[in-house]
């Protein structure tokens, strides 16, 4: 992958697709995180002469304009950040665009409006990729949390232009591998969330590269029930029994420990307040239903970590959001965040709710490499080829479908 070190961009158009797909409330960035990460790519070019362009989509308007869709407000956040102006056009592709781009001079920063007004996006429609290739002399594609998305402003431009990858970009290519690729082991892998059929594919690889999987959330109640274990009222997808126990088999072929609760937070509903009390994973009520993770399993947690030298987490461990079932979440976080402020553990985490999580726990910032990804960190961890990294890599794929 060609990168942004030592390439001379003085005095060119840079289009720079970036994920400003950020939190908006009442018109004003609620979380600039993204923004963010984007900024030392912006700043090199700057330093370097270029006249930017960025690019990005926001939300899912399906060609629809509205301002609940327009990139406008981060235009002003950009603005606040990078504290030079950012010009804001209305557009992204068509005449006037071009003229404006035209007339950037070098150093300026030009913001276009939403892609995914234009149906060529997501369609990953070579025309509209040719539109947008005329406004920029090279293309750089900062945008890892769009990378699993065969879009026109991520994989058809690629084709068409000088491309390379940004600093968050590469910064998220080698904190993810170090990881997954080559980690150092034992590594071990947190994957929770609700179901285990959202995640198939991302276990049956972890399963075949990790040397320990703790499964949380849900998702556990799955794998105890295909183990013979009732559950009570817990959210199990017993139509996922067969998955399972393929995952676990693969897992035991290839010398991963799958680990799972040894007792769990119970109470008959999921409402803040309700009553709780504890239990061993085969004691669980039948009118209740496991929301957390109990102690004995936070201190096997606590134990298995220990041992471990780098950790990868997507998803949380019970339903975190509603107090008090974060509480096994946030202990084995800050025992990670512990570890790596020691420098004895690399962290690396991703995914919206593991982020929200790692931050309600205060343990974000000493985590060693924090993704911004969502779907593309998933997508990741399932072993697949990212349409936008494979194309910045040299590799495209013949043909492919669009989703979004
Ligand atoms: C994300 O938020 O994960 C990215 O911005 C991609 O958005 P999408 O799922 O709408 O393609």
């Amino acid at each position: 992958i060609k990168t942004i070190d030592g390439l001379d961009v003085a005095g060119k158009r840079v289009l720079v697709r970036a994920d400003l797909n950020v939190p908006v409330e009442a018109g004003v960035v609620a979380d600039a995180t993204r923004i963010e990460r984007v900024l030392p790519t912006i700043e090199a070019l700057r330093k370097g002469g270029a006249k930017i362009v960025l690019i990005s989509h926001f939300g899912r308007p399906k060609g629809e304009r509205s301002p609940e869709t327009s990139l406008r407000p981060v235009a002003a956040k950009l603005k606040d950040l990078l504290g030079t102006d950012v010009l804001f056009l209305d557009d992204c592709v068509g005449p006037d665009v071009e003229a404006a781009v035209a007339a950037l001079k070098d150093g300026d920063v030009a913001l276009l409006e939403n892609l995914r007004y234009h149906a060529g996006e997501t369609k990953n429609d070579i025309g509209f990729a040719k539109q947008l290739a005329a406004l920029g002399d090279l293309y750089v594609d900062d945008a890892f949390s769009c990378a699993h998305r065969a879009h026109a402003s991520v994989e058809a431009i690629a084709r068409l232009m000088p491309a390379y990858a940004g600093m968050a970009m590469m910064a998220e290519i080698n904190a993810l591998s170090a990881a997954l690729e080559d980690p150092k082991r034992p590594v071990m892998a947190v994957v929770g969330g609700a179901k285990v059929s959202t995640k198939i594919e991302v276990l049956t690889n972890l399963a075949q590269r990790m040397d320990m999987i703790v499964v949380g959330g849900g998702m556990a109640n799955t794998f105890l029930f295909a183990d013979g274990i009732d559950v009570g009222k817990s959210l199990c997808e017993p139509d996922f029994v067969a998955t399972v126990k393929d995952i676990t088999e693969k897992a035991k072929a290839s010398g991963c420990e799958i680990v799972l609760p040894v007792d769990v937070v119970v109470a008959t509903s999921l409402a803040e307040g309700v009553e709780t009390s504890v239990c061993g994973v085969g004691d669980v009520p039948a009118d209740t239903m496991a929301l957390d993770q109990g102690p004995k399993s936070v201190a096997l947690l606590k134990e298995k970590l220990a041992g471990a030298k780098t950790i990868l987490w997507n998803g949380p461990l019970g339903a975190f959001e509603i107090a008090p079932f974060g509480e096994a979440t946030f202990a084995l976080a800050k025992e990670a965040a512990r570890r790596s402020k020691d420098g004895t553990l690399i962290s690396v985490a991703g995914g919206g709710d593991t982020v929200r999580a790692l931050n309600e726990a205060g343990a974000a910032d000493d985590f060693t490499y924090i993704s911004t990804a969502g779907g593309a960190f998933l997508e990741w961890l399932a072993g697949k080829t990212l349409p936008g990294i494979a194309v910045l890599a040299g590799n495209p794929a013949p043909t492919r479908s669009a989703v979004a």
